[in-house]
C-alpha cells in the first residue's frame, strides 16, 4: 500500500515493472470524469481499456460483472492481464470480485477514490456484489496486488459522500483508543494536507491490525461490524424513502444505537457516548424514520448475514479498544438501543 501526492510515476514505474499481457480500468461515470484525467496519460502508454460502469451501488450486481467477464475474453485478456480499480467502494468491490474470478483470478491494483473506499473498502481484501437487495452476498477474500491511496482525488467528492466514509473512520477510532477517537473528530471537514494524510495512513493501518488478526472473520474482524447490524437496517429501511441514507451515514447512527447497547449491556464509558451523539447530531444527516419503524429494523435485523441459530448479532465494546463480537441483546434491549437512536435524531 502507498500514500501518494501525485500518482503518474508511482503507476508507470508499477505497471512497467510487472510487464502485464494487458492492462484494464474500472471507473463509474464519475470517476471517469474527475479521477480519469490524472491517470489517463500512463493508462495510454500501456494501452489501458477502460470499462466505464453507470455509478451507484445498483450496478454492483452479477449482470455487471457477466459483462465485463466477456468483455474481458473478447479483448484477450489473460492470466497476465492486470484490473486497476478506479473508484469508490463499489468499484474496488466490484472490481475486486471479477478480476478474483476471471480465469481463476488475475492481479488487481486497487486505487480508491472516495473517503469510504481509502479508509475501509480498498484493504483488507474482502469483494464482492449484491444479490437483488441483499448486501454483499457474493464474494471472495483476496487481496489486492496493491493499492494506491491518493488523497487528492477526495477533492472532487460531495460533503455527503466524505462524511460517509467519514463515519468509517471514527469507527476506527472507536476500535482502537480514545486519542485517536478524539483526533477523528478534527477530520469531520475535509482538508487535505500531511495531517490528513497521517490520518487515512492511521485508519488503513487499525483496519490492518485487526484483518491480519483473523483474515477470515472468525474472531476480531467482526468488530469492523460494528454500528452495522442496526447500520445496515437503517440503510435498507430508508433505502426507498425520500431520503436514503449513504452506507456510513447508516452505519454513523448505527453506531449510536450500538454504544448505547455497549453501555446498558457492557458498561461502556456514558459520557463518550454522549459526546458521539451530540457530534452526530451536529454534522450528519439524521434518518427521516419514526418511533413505530421499529418493527420493520427488527424485522430487517433479523435477516442479517452475521445471525447464527436465529439470533441477532452484535459487535460491542466494553470500552474504546476493547471488543465484545458475537454479543447476543434480547429484543427489548434491541427496541430500546434503536428507539434511543430514533430520538437523538429526531
Ligand atoms: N470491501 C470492504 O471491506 C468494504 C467496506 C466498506 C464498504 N464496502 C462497500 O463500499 C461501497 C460504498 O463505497 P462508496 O461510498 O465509496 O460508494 P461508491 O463507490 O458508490 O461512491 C460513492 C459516490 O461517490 C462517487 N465518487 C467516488 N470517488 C469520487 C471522486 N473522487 N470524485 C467525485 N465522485 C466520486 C461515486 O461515483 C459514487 O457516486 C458499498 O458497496 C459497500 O458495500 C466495502
Amino acid at each position: 500500500m502507498k500514500f501518494l501526492s501525485g500518482i503518474v510515476d508511482e503507476l508507470e514505474r508499477f505497471l512497467s515493472k510487472q510487464a502485464y499481457s494487458s492492462v484494464f480500468v474500472l471507473t463509474d461515470a464519475n470517476t471517469n470524469k474527475h479521477c480519469l484525467p490524472k491517470v489517463e496519460s500512463v493508462l495510454k502508454k500501456f494501452g489501458a481499456h477502460v470499462f466505464n460502469l453507470s455509478a451507484g451501488e445498483i450496478t454492483k450486481n452479477i449482470d455487471t460483472c457477466i459483462s465485463i467477464w466477456e468483455d474481458l475474453n473478447r479483448l484477450g485478456a489473460d492470466r497476465s492481464s492486470i484490473l486497476i480499480n478506479l473508484g469508490g467502494g463499489m468499484i474496488t468491490d466490484l472490481g475486486g470480485f471479477v478480476a478474483t474470478t476471471y480465469k481463476r483470478g488475475i492481479d488487481y491494483l486497487n486505487i480508491p477514490t472516495s473517503m469510504l473506499a481509502m479508509v475501509d473498502a480498498s484493504s483488507g481484501g474482502k469483494n464482492g456484489i449484491n444479490l437483488g437487495a441483499l448486501k454483499n452476498q457474493v464474494g471472495t477474500i483476496t487481496s489486492p496486488t496493491d493499492v494506491f491511496i491518493v488523497p487528492s482525488f477526495l477533492n472532487t467528492l460531495d460533503r455527503r459522500n466524505y462524511l460517509s466514509g467519514f463515519a468509517e473512520a471514527v469507527k476506527h477510532g472507536f476500535l482502537n483508543d480514545v486519542n485517536q477517537l478524539k483526533r477523528s473528530y478534527n477530520f469531520v471537514e475535509f482538508r487535505l494536507g500531511d495531517e490528513f494524510t497521517d490520518f487515512l495512513k492511521t485508519n488503513v493501518s487499525i483496519k490492518q491490525i485487526i484483518v491480519a488478526m483473523d483474515p477470515f472473520e472468525k474472531a476480531e474482524r467482526k468488530m469492523l461490524n460494528f454500528g452495522h447490524t442496526i447500520g445496515h437496517a437503517v440503510e435498507s429501511l430508508t433505502a426507498n424513502s425520500a431520503n436514503p441514507l449513504l452506507h456510513g451515514e447508516a452505519v454513523a447512527w448505527g453506531m449510536a444505537a450500538e454504544l448505547f447497547l455497549s453501555v446498558s449491556m457492557y458498561g461502556f464509558p456514558q459520557h463518550l457516548m454522549t459526546e458521539y451523539v451530540d457530534f452526530l447530531r451536529h454534522n450528519f444527516e439524521a434518518p427521516l424514520l419514526q418511533i413505530n419503524d421499529i418493527q420493520s429494523l427488527m424485522e430487517l435485523m433479523r435477516q442479517d448475514k452475521k445471525n447464527r441459530g436465529g439470533q441477532i448479532r452484535f459487535s460491542l465494546l466494553r470500552d474504546v479498544g476493547t471488543f465484545v463480537y458475537d454479543a447476543v441483546p434480547d429484543e427489548k434491549a434491541i427496541g430500546d438501543a434503536v428507539a434511543f437512536m430514533l430520538e437523538a435524531g429526531l
